[in-house]
């Protein structure tokens, strides 16, 4: 069963022309024109892309004190309906548990629900001897990026020994180290200090985690990796002070691979949005918190000269209003104290469409930019280039066909993430996919859902730089 997009303006991370496309089974066989199969898809007046690809995602997660509401069906649909067609999850080790342990928990989470195809990153929060020399192993399981935090205190949190020797281990095995880059000991004070003193409300959340404490630990988590010689990613960067320490490792050249990614919501919203009426700025409470506004112009700027790879969404979905009509308990766990909400956000759904919108239309990306921030510098980082993030021959037909005209109104009624709200109520963007791919099969056609739950598969990814 051949499928063939016709008409369309196919857009790589490299190139804008137009061609058919031809699928054969799960592939692309050939790009061109006056091509023909046994299903057309219209492409006419849309960009033919490459699926998205959103590295940071908790599907699924035990986090603080609740669940993330988002499974491995609702999420990556939602992707699916975003155009995202394939994520790396993280796999959190529990303590004591081998990475092979921690991965067949995720594995099992996403059996039988996924929709798209997906990988996972194994997050490592205890790390012994054994744990050490299974790193040797990660090639084998297909899980070739390791990601340590040096935040969350008493929860996920490791010490720099930890770090440092995950690094030199990953340097051994061409893992790529990824970090949470935030100084969890110097918070934990701030914290004590805000709780001591009465200041519960959402946007003590931010005040307690400022920007310094990110550099800081960025700063370090570069230096590290330079003389332990691991490839670096740095997770979820939010502010000019961390993109500093990235511009400044790369000034040094050296050895050192050293990359970061920032996420949609950072270029939108700041730490005022935590300050909201009542408890509503409880909703924008996630970690790193958002900044200032000359942050996010830095994040635009860090975007367009290359200073970051790539743009994920750190979906972390909670319900506002949860532990009730069967939903996970939700943000509403923080009500007496800022310290108890649930952190994270949900996005999977809106990356695409959000930089389209404010990024491509408004000129600050090309539609190249884009495609390669979204799709192809993941690929590439993350060791499954071109399987993925790629419209060639040989490459799984992960495609969407993205009409640029196409208006939609984003809002909580309308998304297909499980939560009660989104980030961007009421938000117009112009530029949305008319239909979406995965290995040939469509997922969605205008606005229609076709996918089936199971048909996703994982991913196993090379090491780093193979
Ligand atoms: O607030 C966030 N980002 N929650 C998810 C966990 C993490 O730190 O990425
Ligand atoms: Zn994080
Ligand atoms: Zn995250």
């Amino acid at each position: 069963m051949s499928t063939v997009i016709k008409g369309g303006t196919v857009v790589t991370a490299g190139d804008t022309f137009p061609a058919d496309v031809l699928i054969e089974g799960e592939q692309i066989v050939a790009l061109g024109q006056g091509l023909s199969g046994d299903k057309v898809l219209d492409a006419s007046g849309a960009y033919v892309i490459p699926g998205g690809i959103d590295v940071h995602t908790h599907l699924d997660m035990p986090f603080g004190g609740t669940v993330s509401s988002d499974d491995f069906f609702t999420g990556q649909r939602a992707a699916a309906f975003g155009g995202t067609t394939m994520h790396i999850d993280f796999s959190i080790q529990p303590k004591g548990a081998s990475l092979r342990e921690t991965l067949d928990i995720w594995q099992a989470k996403a059996t039988g629900k996924a929709v798209i195809d997906y990988g996972f990153h194994v997050a490592i929060t205890d790390l012994s001897e054994a744990l050490l020399e299974e790193m040797a192993h990660c090639a084998e399981y297909g899980v070739t990026s390791v990601k340590l935090f040096m935040a969350y205190k008493g929860a996920l949190q490791v010490d720099d020994t930890t770090l440092f020797r995950a690094m030199q281990q990953a340097a051994k095995h061409k893992l790529l180290i990824m970090v949470h880059a935030e100084n969890g000991d110097a918070i934990d004070v701030l914290i004590k200090d805000a709780l001591a003193a009465d200041n519960l409300a959402p946007k003590y959340h931010a005040l307690t985690r400022p920007p310094e404490l990110e550099a800081e630990a960025t700063a370090r988590a570069v230096r590290l990796a330079e003389v332990s010689g691991a490839p670096l990613y740095v997770v979820h960067l939010t502010n000019a002070g961390a993109l500093e320490a990235v511009r400044l490792a790369r000034a040094r050249g050296g050895a050192g691979h050293i990359f970061a990614e920032t996420c949609t919501q950072y270029f939108f919203f700041t730490k005022d949005d935590l300050a909201r009426e009542g408890f509503e700025g409880a909703k924008w409470v996630c970690s790193p918190p958002f900044r200032e506004k000359h942050d996010q112009a830095a994040l635009w700027q860090g975007v367009a000269d290359n200073s970051l790879e790539a743009v994920s969404t750190d979906h972390c979905p909670f319900w506002f209003e949860g532990g009730q009509d069967g939903r996970t308990p939700g943000k509403e766990l923080g009500k007496a104290s800022f310290a108890q909400i649930p952190n994270g956000c949900p996005g999977i759904e809106e990356r695409l469409m959000l930089l389209y919108t404010h990024g491509v239309r408004t000129g600050k990306l090309s539609l190249n930019r884009w495609v390669e921030l979204c799709s192809t510098n993941p690929a590439r980082l993350f060791g499954c280039y071109p399987q993925k993030g790629a419209v060639a021959p040989g490459s799984d037909a992960d495609l969407v066909i993205w009409d640029p005209e196409a208006k939609r109104t984003l809002s909580a009624a309308t998304q297909h993430q499980r939560t009660d709200y989104t980030l961007y109520e009421g938000w117009e963007v112009v530029g949305a996919p008319r239909t979406v791919l995965s290995r040939g099969q469509v997922l969605v056609d205008n606005g229609e859902w076709q996918g089936e739950a199971g048909a996703g598969r994982f991913v196993h990814r090379r090491p780093f730089g193979l």
